[in-house]
């Protein structure tokens, strides 16, 4: 399974990426949780990075394709993975597709969750997310953790994310549209665009994302 998932900020990619990366047992790549790591380790690659995500601008392509190329060529992504937040422009969507030849695979789908701008704004208005475990999810309304301002899995402190500052946010919806939302484009021609309504609950969005993959009820699960 070698999915990628596009969707505007808040979309819910994180959290559906995670579900299904558990329940295909391949690994969950997101590169807004990889720069985050950097960029809370203070590193060189975290240090350039920081201005670009506070800001809601893209880091240059160069610079996370370099990340991108690693991860998909080492052994753990060898089974598949689940792509989240790359591609995220036109460069880097033809970039995926030179990484994809070079380790001869290809992609299963690219699902893109469809929610509009006002859901947007309510599930980061309402987000936080554990640093600590690299990047769990919650929401203080439609997933809160099970003590207030604590990580369910690892008991480390929850934060507001830097850039979900609401200025930042229009910032960032204004660059998926302009850079990202071409991307989903892409992927029509090529005839493996999936477009799945994101709106509803995250089990509901669940449901939708394996019908679309054409998997079948399990034992009462999906
Ligand atoms: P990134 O971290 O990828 O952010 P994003 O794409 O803006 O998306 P988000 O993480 O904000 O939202 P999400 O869709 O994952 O939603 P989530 O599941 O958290 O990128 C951040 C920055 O890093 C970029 O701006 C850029 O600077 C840089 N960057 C990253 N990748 C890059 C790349 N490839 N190239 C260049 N730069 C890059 O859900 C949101 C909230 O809603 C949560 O609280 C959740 O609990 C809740 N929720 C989820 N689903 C539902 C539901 N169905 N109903 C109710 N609530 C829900
Ligand atoms: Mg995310």
């Amino acid at each position: 399974m070698r999915l990628v998932l596009l969707g505007p900020p808040g979309a819910g990619k994180g959290t559906q990426a995670r579900r299904l990366a558990e329940r295909f047992g391949v690994p969950h790549l997101s590169t807004g949780d990889l720069l985050r790591e950097q960029v809370g380790a203070g590193t060189v690659l975290g240090r350039r990075a920081a201005d670009f995500i506070d800001s809601g601008r893209l880091v240059p392509d160069a610079l996370i394709t370099a990340i991108v190329r690693g991860r998909l060529h080492s052994g753990r992504a060898a089974d598949g993975y689940v792509l989240d937040g790359y591609p995220r422009s036109a460069v880097q969507a033809k970039a995926l597709e030179t990484i994809l030849a070079e380790t001869g695979t290809a992609l299963t789908a690219a699902l893109d969750l469809v929610v509009d701008e006002e859901e947007v704004v309510r599930r980061i208005g309402g987000r936080q997310v554990c640093l600590r475990d690299s990047g769990h999810i919650f929401h203080l309304h439609t997933a809160p953790p099970i003590v207030r301002g604590l990580c369910d899995h690892c008991g480390g402190e929850l934060y507001q994310r830097s850039d979900d500052r609401p200025a930042t946010v229009r910032d960032r919806l204004a660059v998926y549209a302009e850079q990202t939302a071409p991307v989903a484009r892409f992927y029509a021609d090529a005839g493996l665009l999936r477009t799945v309504d994101a709106e509803g609950t995250a089990d509901e969005v669940t449901r939708r994302v394996l019908d679309t993959l054409g998997l079948a009820r399990v034992g009462g699960r999906r």
